[in-house]
């Protein structure tokens, strides 16, 4: 515990971007208000991380430690405002030392401790890699700066195709903030996490990070403007999008248009209800995924 202590006040010392952030590890109950009525989505199992900054909760991520990535992060969508926040990458400190004080830490300029290194990924296994770093929750879904500066914690990333990162998800990141912010009168739920492979699973470095074939999304708002447009009958109050992560997939679950760019052919987002989302989450993961209570049908 000393060490990690001391090691959080080195990083607040010398890292450029030093912040109070901080985070807990273990347990969602600190941070239900970002579910759809304090409600988690069932069937993935992982360790729950409140994810702290600047002394408040701002979403919560249910994480694979055997990945190294999240299986899935949670937050309420607000509309956006000012410039994307320069990237100043975070890690989970409870997740090595178990007794931390909870904080997410910029990390250091220099060598990572040995049991961070070990308990989640760290920016060496991106670097140099043929994948991005995917947001599960994105700071586009924010307004304030802390809220989206949270954002960027290694432990909400998974390693994504910039073909997809920069292209179909991007759009769909951009379509989801419009709908949004056009129709939803209440409170938006968001849960945004991935399918990995059936079998052959694709790591980052020698068996690191792993790398999901499907990045999956889906949005809960019970309070909507009945008066939709023709295009938006099915997108309330609940609607879901799957995106490719890998160019070379079979095209079952999402089609391949030959119209798109070169460079994002091959990354295609397909929009569906979420009662299909979750038949494919069901076929994958081998057991009944529920992402919303009641399938965000209640009434709010
Ligand atoms: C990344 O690749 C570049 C160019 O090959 C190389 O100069 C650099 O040292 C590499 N960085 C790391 C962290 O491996
Ligand atoms: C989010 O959507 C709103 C409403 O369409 C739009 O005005 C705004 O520019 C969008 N923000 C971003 C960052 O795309
Ligand atoms: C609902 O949408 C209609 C059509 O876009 C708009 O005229 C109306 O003001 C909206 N109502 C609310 C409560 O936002
Ligand atoms: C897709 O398959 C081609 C041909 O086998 C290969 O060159 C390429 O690296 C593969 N792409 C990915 C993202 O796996």
């Amino acid at each position: 515990m000393s060490r990690s202590y001391a090691l959080a006040a080195a990083v607040l010392v010398f890292s450029g971007c030093w912040c109070i952030c901080a985070a807990d590890v273990g347990d969602f109950a600190p941070c239900l208000q970002f579910f759809y009525k304090s409600w988690p989505p069932k069937g993935l199992a992982g360790t729950p991380i409140c994810q702290r900054y600047f002394n408040q909760y701002r979403f919560a991520t249910l994480y694979s430690r055997p990945r190294r990535s999240p299986w899935f992060s949670a937050y309420v969508y607000s509309a956006p405002a000012g410039k994307r926040p320069t990237a100043c990458w975070k890690f989970e400190p409870q997740l090595a030392y178990p007794g931390a004080e909870g904080s997410m830490i910029p990390f250091p300029p220099g060598p990572v401790d040995q049991n961070v290194v070990d308990s989640q990924a760290v920016e060496l296994d991106y670097i140099n890699s043929t994948y991005s770093r995917g947001h599960m929750n994105p700071s586009l879904h924010h307004q304030s700066h802390e809220d989206r500066a949270a954002t960027f914690t290694l432990t909400n990333v998974v390693p994504q195709k910039a073909g997809s990162n920069d292209g179909p998800w991007e759009v769909l990141e951009w379509t989801i903030n419009k709908t949004l912010e056009a129709y939803c009168l209440g409170e938006a739920y968001v849960v945004t996490g991935v399918i990995p492979y059936r079998i052959d699973e694709r790591w980052l470095k020698d068996h690191r990070v792993a790398v999901p074939e499907y990045i999956w999304s889906a949005y809960c708002c019970p309070n909507y403007n009945n008066s939709l447009p023709e295009e938006l009958k099915d997108a309330f109050p609940t609607y879901a999008a799957i995106g490719r992560n890998d160019c070379n997939s079979s095209e079952e679950i999402v089609p391949v248009s030959q119209t798109a760019k070169k460079q994002f052919r091959g990354y295609d987002v397909r929009q569906m209800p979420l009662e299909t989302l979750e038949v494919y989450l069901k076929d994958r993961f081998n057991t009944v995924v529920s992402v919303f209570y009641e399938q965000c049908s209640g009434s709010d």
